[in-house]
Parts: structure tokens; sequence; C-alpha cells
């Protein structure tokens, strides 16, 4: 297993968030989902980019890598709920609306949401970079981003719209935080501005990526290999149903070359820290490839 990888999941499950009540399950439920496991791809590319330039600085970033994680599960809880997409399974276990009740759920992700906040604010590091963290995540998991995203893509369920359209929904619903993981870490490491920029615009692209290989997998897998509910976006803007299995798969192989392309454009370091663990997500459609 990726080093990396393993000082996080380890930080991850040492640092819990912890509430002394009497309540008989929220702390449990709250620990539930972070417990469940995940890819932990966010946090990995905001590590990753730290990495390349100040490794030394990757203990210190720790807590911002974990925050990025909490509001991506947050956002895993609330797109579960009967109101959203309504589904019984994530990362291999019941949903937390179906194992306790909706209040848990929607709480828990409301508490995972302002947890994160609170996270960076306490972070060891410099005040200045700290506020521009909170700037990024806030819009791009928030109002900027994901939100938006997630609010198109549940109002325009059964609604099909347009291609340009989908790519909006697409970008904000997933690609946005996507990217601003990765400007984090470039922030966190001192990164010119103009790297910045392109980390975050490899990101969309990314996250694009990303988002189709997992409308892919929601038509293709099924539910106890994917973990999660599968074959659920009958009535979604999803580039499955929108473009076709095959034409999506052409999609995702477009973007995968264009990322290839990217990353051999950044700096040998960048380059090598993110390639290591970006290889076999970037091909991870491949294998539908006929
Ligand atoms: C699922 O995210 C939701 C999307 C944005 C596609 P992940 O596929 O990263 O889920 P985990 O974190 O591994 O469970
Ligand atoms: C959700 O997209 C993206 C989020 C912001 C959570 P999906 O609804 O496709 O994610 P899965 O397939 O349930 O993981
Ligand atoms: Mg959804
Ligand atoms: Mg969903
Ligand atoms: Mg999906």
């Amino acid at each position: 297993m990726n080093t990396l990888l393993n000082k996080f999941e380890d930080y991850l499950l040492n640092n819990l968030p912890k509430i002394e009540s009497f309540h008989p399950h929220f702390e449990n439920a709250l620990q539930d989902m972070l417990k469940a496991g995940g890819k932990r791809f966010r946090p990995m590319l905001l590590l990753s980019v730290v990495q390349s330039k100040k490794p030394l600085l990757l203990d210190n970033s720790m807590k911002v890598a974990l925050a990025v994680e909490f509001l991506h599960t947050y956002s895993l809880i609330h797109d579960d709920l009967p109101a959203m997409d309504n589904a019984s399974l994530r990362r291999g276990f019941p949903t937390l609306h179906t194992k306790y009740d909706e209040v848990t759920a929607i709480l828990v992700g409301d508490a995972l949401n302002s947890e994160s906040f609170n996270l960076i604010a306490n972070s060891p590091l410099h005040n200045d970079v700290k506020i521009e963290l909170i700037k990024l995540l806030s819009s791009n998991g928030g109002i900027d981003g994901m939100i938006i995203g997630q609010a198109i893509d549940c109002h325009f369920e059964k609604q099909k719209i347009n291609l340009e359209k989908l790519e909006f929904l697409h970008t904000n619903k997933t690609a946005k935080l996507i990217a601003t993981s990765l400007k984090m870490g470039a922030l966190i490491a001192n990164y010119k501005e103009n790297i910045q920029e392109e980390l975050y615009k490899f990101g969309l692209d990314l996250g694009l990526l990303f988002q189709i290989q997992d409308d892919i997998i929601d038509e293709l897998e099924s539910s106890e290999t994917a973990g999660k509910t599968t074959q659920n976006d009958g009535f979604k803007n999803s580039f499955v149903n929108l473009l076709g299995l095959s034409e999506s798969i052409k999609s995702a192989d477009n973007l995968a070359e264009k990322c290839l392309e990217s990353l051999n454009n950044f700096d040998t370091n960048l380059k090598n820290s993110l390639e290591e663990f970006l290889i076999s997500y970037i091909n991870r459609h491949k294998k539908y490839n006929s």
C-alpha cells in the first residue's frame, strides 16, 4: 500500500470526531462513514502536491487533508438521503439513514461540514494560508461548487439537459472539490500562483473524468463490487444516460489522455508524486473498453 495513503488512514483513524453526550448513538454515527473506508482520493491529491515540494510540511497538512475528507464524506451522507439519491449502501455498509434514521444522517452531515472548517482553523499553518484554504474549500465545496451541482443534479432528474449544462452540473458537483484539493496542496506547499492555477485546471479535467467513470460504474457494476448502491442513476443526467455507454467511455478516454498530457507538463517532482497515486485512477474506466 502507498505509504502516504497509510499515513493518512492512520491519522484519520486516530483523529475521528468525538462528542461527549448522553445521545445513544450520535458519536458512533459520526464516525461510521469515516471508518468505513473509501478511496481517500481528495486528501491524497492534496498530500501528494505537498509531498512534491515541502515533504516536511506533510504532518502539518494532515488536519487540512482530513478536512477535505470530512467535507466529502458529509456530501456522500447527504447525497444518499431519501430526498436526494435514496441509496442504502455506502462504502460497503448500510447508509446512516438506514442504519439509524434520517435525522441522524442529516445532522452527521452537518457536523462533518462545520468540523472541516474547524480543522483547518486549528491546523498548524500560517493564518494567512489558513484563510485562503478556508475560502477555497468553502466556495468549491459550497455554493460555487458542490452544492449548486447537487442542487441541479436533483432538480433536473427526469428532465434532460444539454451537453453544456451537463458539463456545468458535473464540474460543480464533483470536479471543483477535486480541483480545489490540488490547489489547497499547492497553497500549503507555496507553489507559485501560475502552478496553483494549472493544478486547478488539471483538477477540473480529472474531476470530470472521475465523475464520468463514476457514472459508468453506476451502470456496469453491482452494488457489492462498488460498495454502494448502483443502477441508481436511471432518472439522472448522468453521462451514460445522455451520451450512451460507448460515447461515455470515449469521453473518458479523451479526458484521460488530456490528464496524462497535463501531468507530463508539470515539473518532475510534481509529476512523479501525483502520477504514483493517480495513474490507476486515470485509467480506471479502461477495463470497460471492449
Ligand atoms: C463518490 O466519491 C462521489 C463522487 C463524487 C463520484 P468517491 O468515489 O471518491 O467515494 P469514496 O470516498 O471512495 O467513498
Ligand atoms: C455525488 O454524485 C457527488 C457528490 C457531491 C456527493 P453521485 O450521486 O453520482 O455519487 P455516488 O454514485 O452516489 O457515489
Ligand atoms: Mg447524487
Ligand atoms: Mg449518489
Ligand atoms: Mg454516481
